[in-house]
């Protein structure tokens, strides 16, 4: 695991802080760091009534109304040495009134659906917790939820979350920076249920926590051959991984992946990962494909992008990143399904023998392209990958991610990820799924009158539409090389990375879709 908190789970029954060290006459070692919830008015849980007696829930009542804290969501109450209690620090989260973007509509929706603000909580207490090398959080709040054990698996899912830090290049640690990350303990009534419930969410987190490190990662060191040979470590979960070289791809015949490739001294790779957790009833299931954009950096060729900020396209591989993190979050919980990951690598370089505005490339298909502009690369190598996909594996769906067009941040800013598809149910299952992860998608139009403004006057088509509308051209693009299969696509431009920090996300690369795609698969296709 990379730098992240550690998490584990004891019995609330062990804990003691009511007696005072002073009075225990030093038998009792004090707790470093005690996490209790209020909700509004300060209203404590019966279980943290008990723990720190009267004389702890005077001292709250009176630091609350010195700091003026009201138990609101999010906000926190410090209270360092207290006399009345065996903790060296005791920590006051709110979790009452709502702010924000928390409508009535989420809260209905999260009642319903489950506890997906315990992840925000976790996030929260993370925070709050700060430099502490060590935090026991009583997890006892005013109104408890019906799962408790689930509620705390998410909640431990946040704190992981939270804390993670990509600090892999720093040699040199501010001090705040250096030593042990920070250990938290929940403390619930059965410990042995969390720790069960946490077990699936654990494989999750590691998931996202992959993602991102492989979107942090500098394209000088991340390039296609060793984003390829990373993929080789989801093996120990159980996970087939098979890897394409370039001879295996020109043999194919992958024309429009290999063309964007071409300009760079690194080579191509495309990764076909599968997790078979279904097997089906003859041996035969019918398996989900996630397919993702993997451009381990993206200058744009010889139709050069900028010099500001072009360092962010180090992450123009969120899209693979994701589906590396989702097949071992998949494998890591023995999800029962059949899914493929597929990954298209390349690295999109000037160069003399990069590809050049005018040339014409032979997809995989069969279709022609005509390459007007060459930092529209994105598309061409999912072409080749969703063909492959599709054709080989008769899957049940693809969905693909994709860095794929900044006109996406313009239409919906970093907040939603663009939804594209050729499937009404799918589409709806997608939005679905990500109103209960948090992780949104808004859907955007596809139709026959964007389609033509990808025809070309030289070949089948031609990888740009024009100015208007650039996220659904690109769209219209991918359509092309579905075949027909149920599909969607995800424009992660916005999301993937640099995106706003948040409760659960503090990292560049956010690892954006493998909450959400799990979730998908978990509320309907796991057999
Ligand atoms: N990787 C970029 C899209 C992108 C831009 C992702 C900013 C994240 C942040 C993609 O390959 C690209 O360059 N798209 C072009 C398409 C255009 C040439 C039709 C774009 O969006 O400008
Ligand atoms: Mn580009
Ligand atoms: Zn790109």
């Amino acid at each position: 695991m990379p730098h992240a908190a550690k998490v584990d789970f004891v019995p609330l029954a062990s804990l003691s802080v009511a007696a005072p060290p002073a009075k225990a006459g030093g038998k009792v070692k004090p707790i470093s760091t005690l996490v209790i919830f209020a909700g509004e008015d300060l209203n404590l849980g019966k279980a943290t009534r008990g723990l720190i007696g009267e004389a702890g829930v005077a001292l709250v009542k009176k630091a609350a109304g010195a700091a003026k804290f009201k138990g609101k969501t999010s906000s926190a109450l410090d209270i360092l040495a207290p006399a009345e209690l065996a903790v060296e620090r005791l920590l006051v989260i709110g979790t009452g009134g709502e702010e924000g973007e928390k409508s009535a509509k989420r809260k209905e929706h999260d009642k319903a659906k489950g506890p997906r603000d315990f992840l925000s909580l976790g996030g929260v207490v993370a925070s709050k917790a700060g430099q502490a090398s060590a935090a026991t959080v009583v997890f006892d709040l005013p109104q408890n939820p019906k799962d408790a054990a689930a509620a705390a698996a998410e909640f431990a899912e946040g704190i992981t979350l939270r804390s993670y830090k990509f600090d892999l290049y720093k040699t040199k640690k501010k001090d705040d920076e250096a030593g042990e990350p920070l250990a938290i303990s929940i403390a619930v009534e059965d410990p042995a249920a969390a720790k069960r419930a946490a077990k699936g969410r654990e494989a999750v987190a590691e998931g996202v926590l992959l993602a991102r490190g492989l979107v942090n990662e500098p394209a000088n060191i991340l390039y296609p051959e060793e984003f390829a040979k990373r993929t080789r470590e989801l093996e120990k979960l159980g996970v087939e991984v098979d890897i394409l070289d370039k001879a295996a791809l020109t043999k194919l015949g992958m024309g429009a992946l290999l063309g964007v490739g071409q300009g760079s001294a690194r080579e191509s790779r495309v990764v076909i990962m599968r997790w078979r957790g279904d097997k089906g009833k003859d041996g035969k299931a019918k398996p989900v494909a996630f397919v993702g954009k993997g451009v381990t950096f993206d200058t744009g060729g010889i139709s050069i992008k900028g010099a500001a900020g072009m360092e962010d396209m180090k992450g123009d591989m969120a899209g693979a990143a994701c589906v590396v993190g989702l097949m071992h979050a998949l494998a890591a919980r023995k999800a029962k399904v059949d899914a493929i990951g597929a990954i298209g690598l390349v690295e999109n370089m000037p160069g003399s023998n990069a590809q050049r505005p005018g040339d014409i490339v032979k997809s995989l298909s069969g279709q022609t392209i005509e390459v007007i502009n060459t930092d529209a690369e994105g598309r061409l190598v999912l072409a080749d990958v969703l063909w492959y996909v599709q054709d080989k594996y008769k899957p049940q769906f693809m969905v693909d991610l994709a860095t794929l067009t900044g006109a996406v941040m313009v239409a919906l800013g970093q907040e939603y990820a663009g939804l594209f598809s050729n499937d009404d149910t799918l589409s709806e299952r997608l939005t679905e799924a990500g109103k209960e992860t948090g992780e949104k998608l808004w859907r955007l139009p596809l139709g026959p009158a964007y389609d033509k403004l990808i025809d070309s006057k030289f070949a089948d088509m031609k990888n740009t539409g024009g100015r208007h509308g650039g996220s659904i051209t690109a769209a219209q693009f991918l359509q092309r090389f579905v075949n027909g299969t149920p599909w969607a696509h995800l424009d992660i431009a916005g999301t993937g990375m640099n995106a706003p920090v948040s409760d659960i996300n503090q990292s560049w690369g956010s690892g954006f879709g493998v909450r959400l795609l799990e979730r998908l698969v978990s509320d309907h296709y796991e057999g």
